[in-house]
């Protein structure tokens, strides 16, 4: 699904992130599982991820996020007429993470809140339902969280996921174009239900509730075939990427930055290959935060901002991809 290339009718006003402060290390997994230092770096690029705290949730990451993000669009959190929180690792099945985040951060009692499940590309179907409410004159200003706690969903007996993934959260308060041309230019958002099985938890819902085989079984963690995974985010990003050019009547001279999903450096060098963008116009913090999932965009995306990487003016390309399969791009005239 793709929004037509036209003026920005919603902009991002306000960015913040929140990253646990324990950090693992790859050479703390050296004591884990069977790997080492040098395998994960030349195979992933990740050095160190942030895992949460026993007692911390995602609302919890979500609303200091939140709060971060408000803070920084100078706007308060009655003004909110929308709150969306990406997230695969809610705090519980039931209700949705949004109510706690509602509440913490102190938005209006009545204000509409739900979840939204894209995996790795949630920030982009966020953005992208944020941007249709404010264009359809629904909601004004919109809290879109990308939040994930996915320290919490891993097998850490399993080498080939275990090492990937990080906790953390980044939030972005969208609301109303200043005008001035800058503001979320287009978005591009795609699933594909025949990969379902790439990248899945098998049990912990109606098909298969929690049990104490499923638990003997190990079924409540993370599970995927990472090569199948790794092919198709190469070939789907790329697209999503170009098409986010194209579809602006823009070439890739047009792009000062692309912000990607943080899932693998291999993957990040194939899509500058594959799109034609060079290598250094690419945002990697990677090597810190792993793959947050959900959070990884906004993640990188308020460092980036923050310390004056990104300019007034600077066209920046979005693009993940995530379990489900899910993927898409966005355009951001910042
Ligand atoms: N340390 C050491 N060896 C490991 C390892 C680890 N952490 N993880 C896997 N291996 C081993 C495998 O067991 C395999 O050993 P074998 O040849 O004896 O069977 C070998 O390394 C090669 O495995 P393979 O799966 O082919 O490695 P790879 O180069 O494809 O890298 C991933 C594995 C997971 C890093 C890679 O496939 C990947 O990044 N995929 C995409 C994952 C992703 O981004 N998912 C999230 C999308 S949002």
């Amino acid at each position: 699904m793709a929004s037509k290339a036209r003026l920005p009718v919603s902009k991002i006003l306000g960015m913040g992130h929140y990253l646990p402060s324990r950090i693992l290390t790859n050479f703390d997994f050296e004591k884990m599982v069977d790997t080492s230092d040098q395998w994960i770096v030349e195979r992933t690029g990740i050095r160190e991820r942030h895992i949460a705290a026993p007692e911390e949730a995602a609302s919890d990451l979500a609303a200091e996020a939140g709060r971060r993000a408000l803070a920084d669009a100078d706007l308060d959190p009655k003004e909110l007429d929308l709150i969306v929180v990406c997230t695969v690792t809610p705090d519980q099945p039931l209700p949705a993470t949004a109510m706690f985040v509602q509440r913490v951060i102190g938005a209006r009692s009545d204000c509409p809140a739900f979840d939204l499940v894209a995996a790795c590309a949630g920030f982009i179907y966020g953005l992208s339902v944020a941007d249709s409410f404010i264009r359809t004159e629904q909601a004004r200003c919109v809290l879109v969280v990308g939040v994930e706690m996915l320290s919490r969903i891993i097998d850490y007996e399993d080498r080939s996921t275990s090492v990937l993934f990080g906790d953390g959260a980044g939030a972005a308060v969208v609301g109303p174009a200043s005008g001035d041309g800058s503001g979320l230019v287009s978005t591009h958002i795609y699933a594909d239900g025949a990969m379902a099985e790439a990248l899945y938890i098998p049990a912990g819902g109606s098909r298969l509730p929690a049990s104490e085989q499923t638990v003997e079984e190990r079924l409540h963690y993370v599970r995927m075939t990472g090569q199948d995974v790794f092919k198709f985010a190469v070939k789907r990003l790329s697209s999503a990427t170009k098409t986010a050019i194209s579809s602006n009547g823009l070439s890739v001279r047009d792009i000062d930055w692309v912000i990607p999903h943080q899932a693998n450096l291999r993957i990040i060098d194939a899509v500058s290959q594959r799109s034609g963008i060079p290598r250094d116009r690419f945002y990697i913090n990677i090597e810190r935060v792993g793959n947050t999932s959900s959070a990884s965009i906004p993640i990188a995306l308020d460092e980036a901002v923050k310390a004056g990487t990104i300019e007034e003016g600077q066209n920046v390309i979005f693009c993940a991809l995530g379990g489900g399969i899910t993927w898409g791009s966005a355009l951001v005239r910042w």
